[in-house]
């Protein structure tokens, strides 16, 4: 999976894509990361890329040709769409089930927005899915952008070494993950549940089901609502 993150910092995005779990995985050659800097595409021969928005009003908004020519150093070389994922507060929130539908596309494109964003009529061009990763609002589309390229690359088969981790988290059957333990059995005067030192799969995997459902229920009523649903409709 080919990954390009459209942006004006690349700085930022290859300081994390290059480190860790994400590092090595490109290095494997499992996924690979690309950083464009939006600015070496700006014909303005002061490598200006931002300028005031129209109707009045704070803050500078990122031009359509630069942002269009950046995009389309990457899409010329494809012969498909290349799924753009615009990385904004407006857009649709960033979910397990998202990272779980891009992780299955060949090349995704991040298009990151600074200052008060980008221009309207670019975006009606390039942009496929405009994504938010929650009700808060950023600096710029950088940090959201990796957060959900994380998201995804760790899905891709190869990334993490053990394949079932990816299976058995948190939100991937719609419930949290149930608590674990590891040595010494014996820390602050606490144990460890009986039954994980039973040895009975069986038992251990009906345990972690009541815990995973028990604590969904507690700290996120809503996917618990969903779940049970879900549940009792199949
Ligand atoms: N840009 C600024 N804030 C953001 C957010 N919460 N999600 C996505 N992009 C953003």
């Amino acid at each position: 999976m080919k990954f390009h993150i459209l942006t004006l910092f690349p700085e930022m995005a290859d300081t994390c894509l290059h480190a860790s779990i994400l590092g090595r995985a490109a290095q494997s050659g499992c996924v690979s990361f690309h950083t464009v800097n939006i600015r070496d595409y700006t014909v303005n021969k002061h490598k200006k890329v931002d300028d005031y928005t129209y109707g009045g009003g704070a803050g500078m908004l990122m031009q359509a040709q630069p942002v269009y020519d950046a995009w389309n150093s990457v899409q010329s070389g494809s012969e498909v769409k290349i799924r753009t994922i615009y990385v904004t507060p407006q857009g649709r929130t960033f979910t397990q089930e998202l990272a779980q539908e891009l992780s299955q596309e060949k090349e995704l494109i991040f298009l990151c927005g600074h200052y008060e964003g980008i221009d309207e009529r670019v975006l009606e061009e390039v942009v496929t899915d405009s994504v938010s990763i929650g009700d808060y609002v950023l600096t710029g589309g950088e940090l959201p952008a990796l957060v959900m390229v994380d998201a995804i690359a760790r899905l891709i088969p190869g990334v993490l070494h053990n394949e079932n981790s990816a299976e058995t988290e948190s939100f991937q059957n719609g419930l949290l993950e149930y608590p674990q333990y590891s040595r010494p059995p014996i820390w602050h005067d606490k144990g460890v549940p009986e039954v994980l030192l039973s040895g009975n799969h069986q038992k251990i995997a009906q345990w972690r089901l009541e815990q995973s459902i028990r604590r969904t229920q507690e700290r996120r009523p809503d996917l618990y609502e969903r779940y049970m649903k879900k549940n009792l409709q199949s």
